[in-house]
């Protein structure tokens, strides 16, 4: 048994519940170790890995694959629209036939919520498996590299206020993060449109109208509209609309704290969520979170592949 007292040794990484504080914590800490340069020298000589990005992505996808790299590990191509998944081949049965073949590590993101709980739940599927986003349920990913540039900017996440804003139900970033950031010690502010709020957030923080959050908290998150999410339809707000009642406009963010940090997730909606002259602007972290994304998420690789070489 290797003395690893300051690694993380987990199974699968598919929801932030799983995780204790400590965990995360030292989980952004091996991040940041990645990001000074720190190298990861597994005894196993090869490890095989599969994306499987059944949704659209750029940022969780390429990084993923950056981290994977940067590791060392062997990376196989998979591509949902040329596989037998278009035959009618079920999430199970692929990941079952990839772990027949030695896959090591999925990272999978699918509409599905919790499409992750029959695979690790199966006595035969021997890979590891990493929610790379559910629907609307989580994006754990996400949430470590949020939690990374936070922690890169103020050192502590005690007292720390932080709001959540947009269209928050539709969100898996939005619930990863408010109840990690609540845990955490921080104090969470929410805002937004009503229609895309629920009451069951308030479980971790506090409403606030847009014009006072800007000028409360240390940190705004910014949410993209998920239109794609909005299965009724409907479409509420015009672009204009929504920027000038909801969105981070220049105007609000000249009410931000001086040492306040502007964040989003991306893809952003230029000029919806925030202005478009905000995303590379001085107090924004977007490009941070993107370089962030690959040093977080080698952190969560060596967890899973740590927890196989024991
Ligand atoms: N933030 C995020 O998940 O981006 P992608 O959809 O491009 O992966």
């Amino acid at each position: 048994m290797k003395n690893v007292n300051d690694r993380v040794i987990l199974k699968h990484f598919v929801s932030v519940e799983r995780l204790s504080n400590q965990e995360v914590m030292k989980l952004i800490r091996r991040s940041e170790a990645f990001k000074r340069g720190v190298s990861w020298q597994p005894e196993k000589a090869q490890f095989f890995a599969a994306n499987l990005f059944f949704e659209n992505s750029t940022r969780t996808h390429t990084s993923f694959e950056t981290a994977e790299r940067k590791l060392g590990l062997e990376v196989l191509s998979f591509d949902t629209s040329s596989s037998s998944v278009q035959k009618g081949e079920t999430l199970y049965d692929t990941i079952l036939t990839l772990s027949a073949l030695g896959t090591d590590v999925c990272v999978i993101r699918h509409s599905e919520e919790s499409f992750y709980q029959p695979l690790i739940d199966s006595k035969t599927i021997k890979t590891h498996i990493i929610n790379g986003g559910d629907g609307s349920g989580q994006h754990p990913s996400q949430c470590l590299l949020d939690l990374m540039t936070i922690y890169e900017e103020f050192g502590n996440f005690d007292s720390l206020k932080v709001a959540i804003v947009g269209d928050i139900i539709h969100s898996r970033v939005a619930k990863s993060n408010m109840q990690m950031l609540r845990r955490l010690g921080a104090e969470v502010y929410f805002s937004g449109p009503e229609e895309w709020f629920s009451k069951e957030f308030l479980a971790y923080g506090t409403y606030m109208p847009i014009d006072e959050v800007v000028q409360t908290v240390d940190v705004i998150m910014m949410l993209r509209v998920q239109h794609e999410r909005h299965h009724d339809g409907k479409q509420l707000f015009s672009k204009e609309t929504y920027h000038q009642k909801y969105g981070l406009t220049k105007e609000r963010a000249n009410l931000m704290k001086e040492s306040a940090i502007i964040m989003h997730p991306a893809p952003v909606n230029r000029d919806v969520e925030l202005a478009s002259e905000l995303v590379e602007a001085k107090q924004s972290r977007i490009v941070t979170q993107m370089t962030n994304g690959v040093y977080a998420r080698m952190a969560i690789l060596e967890a899973v592949l740590t927890d196989f070489i024991l």
